[in-house]
């Protein structure tokens, strides 16, 4: 099996190409731009190999797609998981953190899936896993561009994976809550005994993503339960509402690192609990 896992130089992406690892005659190519990143992880896995490459720029879906054609003739799992966290209130951050955020977590994964899909579907049965959130589909302050990019992935999805079933390409959607990773490193719900239970780990994602890949299962929400949230969501809106504009959920400066090249995330709100 040939795999190509994007966002392998940390978080759930690195759990994901350790865990791929692991199934039986799987070479496993590691995308992201950190190379040495990569390469360190290549050399651990042993069967691994690295592009690295900038998502967003424009000639990286057809450089990849030659790259894996000439290399392996094949490909059998395509992980669309390279994210951004997209932080900060839109009259803060405004149109160019949606921009930024829709670059990297919308348009990244669906310019490379085009370029992938003739050789996926060349290699069928292939898979496809895109890593959404469960912020694709519900929303909290201080995350609508991450929201919003990740609500599009969600919809472009559920399409796609009818209209490709037909090919014999399965494509998957694995929905996680709140994993403390490099990005993402969830320290507000980490610091207060109410809401650490509700954080789960990479490698649990990372087991969903392979079993999503390998089973065929069109949607997995990792933890299981976090798929009531939706459903609670649309059922008692003004509920959900309550919950999350106490600002317990509300991410903010002290635990959103800025990532290089966007600006930083919004001060801590008033109804912070960090402050
Ligand atoms: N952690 C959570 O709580 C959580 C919850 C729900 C969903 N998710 C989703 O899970 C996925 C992985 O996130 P994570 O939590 O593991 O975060 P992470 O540790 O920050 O990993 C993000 C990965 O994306 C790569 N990346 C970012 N921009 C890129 C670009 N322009 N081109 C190529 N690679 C790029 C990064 O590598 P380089 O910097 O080396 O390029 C890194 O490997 C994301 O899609 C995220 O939205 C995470």
């Amino acid at each position: 099996m040939i795999a190509l896992v994007t966002g392998a130089s940390s978080g759930i992406g690195a759990a994901t190409a350790r865990r791929l690892a692991r199934e039986p005659d799987c070479h496993v190519i590691l995308l992201a731009r950190r190379r040495e990143r990569l390469e360190a992880l290549a050399r651990e896995l042993g069967r691994a190999s690295v592009i690295a490459a900038d998502l967003t720029d424009p000639d990286t879906p057809a450089r990849v797609a030659e790259q894996v054609e000439r290399e392996h003739g094949r490909l059998d799992l395509l992980v669309n998981n390279a994210g951004v966290g997209g932080r900060g209130s839109f009259g803060s951050s405004g149109w160019a953190m949606v921009r930024r955020t829709m670059e990297v977590n919308f348009d990244a994964p669906v310019r490379l899936t085009e370029a992938l899909l003739p050789l996926l579907r060349r290699s069928a049965p292939s898979a496809i896993v895109n890593v959404a959130s469960v912020a694709g589909r519900v929303s909290r302050p201080g995350s609508g561009a991450y929201s919003a990019s990740k609500y599009a992935l969600v919809g472009w999805t559920e399409a796609l994976q009818i209209e490709e079933r037909r090919h014999g390409v399965y494509v998957a959607l694995v929905l996680p809550g709140f994993v403390p990773t490099e990005g993402l490193p969830q320290r507000e719900l980490l610091a207060n005994p109410m809401t650490r239970w509700m954080v789960s780990k990479p490698e649990k994602v990372a087991d969903a993503i392979v079993d999503a890949a390998l089973r065929h299962r069109p949607e997995r929400y990792v933890p299981r339960p976090y798929g009531i949230i939706p459903v609670l969501r649309m059922l008692f809106p003004g509920l959900y509402r309550r919950a999350v504009g106490g600002g317990r959920f509300t991410p903010t400066a002290a635990h959103q690192q800025p990532r290089r090249g966007e600006p930083p995330a919004d001060p801590p709100e008033a109804n912070s609990p960090e402050r």
